[in-house]
């Protein structure tokens, strides 16, 4: 697999509003990923995850440092390339359906017809068929979630980037998009960069998952999920269980220590 976004060397530091105050957030940091791979992020609170997929996203500039997309340099947000960021938000004056085709408008390549098709298809695939015709201020707030990870899903990035997509679901909601997006992950190997709090879903959806230190971030380990438990297993449900609990529990453990010197550098 090439290299399909190259991070090279960047870092971000904010100043308070009156200029005086810096906040290095991420330090000189390199990482790649692979085009089709699934990346989760885990790192404690306020290290930076955000800041630096918002970099990705081109929301936000490196202060030093690039970031490429296959070899491209990227120079803010680009719709053609089509990195679209996870927002959760919705358009309260269109429905639940016309907020997920919304996320086609931009998609030349498609006719009317597929649009509507694909929107259908993720309109199922949230589970919000019966909510087609509702406008999103009726609807609850982790069907709005759902509602927003449907039209990104459907404006087809190139690149997927989940910011805790699923932190406020219920647990049945949240399992239930997981093995969608294991299937997605499977069937379309869309690359993805996803974040979370939450280790078993880390370990559950991840090619790799890349652990970061207290802010400023910098990479404290990779782990190559892959090789330690195959993707079949855990999408089965069959993956070895002492190897799943082993893995979450050094990596709560580095999670931990990580925790502790952010409280202790604070
Ligand atoms: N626009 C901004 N201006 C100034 N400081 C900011 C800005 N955005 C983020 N920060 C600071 O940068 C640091 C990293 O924030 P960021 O949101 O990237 O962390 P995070 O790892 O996503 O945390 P969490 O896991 O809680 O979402 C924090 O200290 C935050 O206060
Ligand atoms: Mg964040």
């Amino acid at each position: 697999m090439q290299n399909f976004i190259e991070i090279s060397d960047i870092s971000k530091t904010y100043w308070s509003a009156d200029g005086k105050t810096e906040t290095k957030v991420v330090l000189p940091l390199s990482m790649t990923v692979a085009e089709g791979e699934m990346v989760m992020f885990l790192g404690p609170s306020g290290c930076g995850k955000t800041t630096l997929m918002r970099m990705v996203g081109g929301l936000e500039t490196p202060e030093a440092g690039t970031i490429a997309l296959r070899g491209e340099r990227l120079a803010g947000p680009d719709r053609r390339r089509g990195m679209v960021f996870q927002s959760y938000s919705s358009f309260p004056w269109l429905t639940v359906r016309d907020n997920i085709r919304f996320g086609t408008r931009y998609r030349r390549d498609l006719s009317k017809a597929e649009k509507d098709e694909i929107t259908d298809h993720y309109l199922q695939m949230v589970g919000l068929g019966r909510y087609r015709n509702f406008y999103t201020n009726r609807i609850s707030g982790g069907m709005r979630q759902r509602v927003a990870i449907a039209r990104t899903l459907a404006s087809s990035p190139d690149v997927l980037l989940m910011d805790e997509p699923f932190g406020a679901l219920d647990a049945q909601t949240r399992e239930f998009l997981q093995f969608q997006l294991m299937d997605i992950n499977t069937r379309e190997k869309k690359t993805t960069i996803f974040v979370t709090h939450d280790v078993e879903e880390a370990i559950l959806l991840a090619n790799r998952i890349v652990i970061f230190s207290s802010r400023p971030a910098r990479v404290i380990r990779e782990i190559d999920v892959d090789a330690l438990i195959p993707a079949e297993d855990r999408r089965a449900g069959t993956a070895d269980m002492p190897t799943f609990f082993d893995l979450r529990a050094e990596i709560l453990k580095i999670i931990r220590e990580e925790y502790k010197h952010s409280l202790e550098d604070a």
